[in-house]
Order: C-alpha cells, then sequence, then structure tokens
C-alpha cells in the first residue's frame, strides 16, 4: 500500500524523505542529524512543519538530551502536529536499512547493534524505546491493515 492509497499529509510524506538529510557530511554542525538537518531545511525556506516534523523525528528530543543539545534544539524549533510526528516515527522505525519493512522491536535490536552498547545513540535508544514501541502500536491500530 502507497502514500496515495493511506491518503498521507504530504508534510508527513515530504519529512519521511528528508528526516535524515542531516546526515550528509556537508550539513554537519552538531553532529546531531535532526538538529543538523533542521537546520539545513530551514535556511532553504523548508515549510514549518517539514522542519520541525525533521528536527523532532523519532523522539530527537531524548537523544537531544542525552547529547546534551536539548535546550539548543528546543529553543531553534516547535515541536511539529503530534499526529503526524507520530506516523513519521512510526514510518522510521518499521524500515529498515535496506529499505524493507521491520517490526519496531527488531528495528531497535538491529541500531543496538549497528552503534555498539557505548555509543550515544544506543543510549538514547534505552530511554526512547517504551515510547517508540507503544507511538508505534498507536498508529499501527489507526492503519486499515497490518503491513505483515
Ligand atoms: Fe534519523
Amino acid at each position: 500500500m502507497g502514500c496515495k492509497e493511506l491518503a498521507l499529509p504530504d508534510d508527513l510524506v515530504t519529512a519521511a524523505w528528508l528526516h535524515d538529510i542531516g546526515y550528509a557530511p556537508e550539513l554537519v554542525e552538531t553532529g546531531f542529524h535532526p538538529l543538523d538537518g533542521a537546520r539545513y531545511l530551514r535556511r532553504l525556506g523548508a515549510d514549518g512543519q517539514v522542519v520541525s516534523l525533521v528536527a523532532y523525528h523519532s523522539c530527537a528530543q531524548i537523544e537531544a538530551e542525552v547529547r546534551g543539545l536539548g535546550a539548543e534544539l528546543a529553543s531553534e524549533f516547535a515541536p511539529a502536529d503530534s499526529l503526524l510526528t507520530d506516523g513519521l516515527l512510526y514510518c522510521d522505525m518499521t524500515t529498515g536499512p535496506d529499505g524493507g519493512y521491520v517490526r519496531p522491536a527488531e528495528r531497535l535490536v538491529e541500531i543496538r547493534g549497528r552503534y555498539g552498547p557505548d555509543h550515544e545513540v544506543t543510549r538514547f535508544v534505552a530511554r526512547a524505546a517504551s515510547e517508540i514501541l507503544a507511538t508505534c502500536a498507536r498508529i499501527e491500530e489507526m492503519l486499515p491493515s497490518q503491513p505483515r
């Protein structure tokens, strides 16, 4: 089932395409990709909702706290619409590195394994896992059918 069949809002689809743009080496400022990506999109004059979705994607506020950037994120960007934020988290946490569907719990295991036990991302996942899984469960209940 694609974006059109699901009638997904344009801002959500745009943010889903752009949410990890802050990983691009030429955009790195803080090394925290949601913040770096949102700053870049703001400089481009991107839609404010899209910028906020990128800034706060997938519990980025929790990772920002882990990295000591929580106040910086909050002072620069307003949170996006909560349902769109949840929808973007669901898209991110059900898509593996190869683009295929993964269950959210498996995605978290994959992320922890990729970064290793001492990395900031792994510490973030430990703090955010329950919120990530609960959000995914809420979105799955709203979908017309389960993805797998
Ligand atoms: Fe990301």
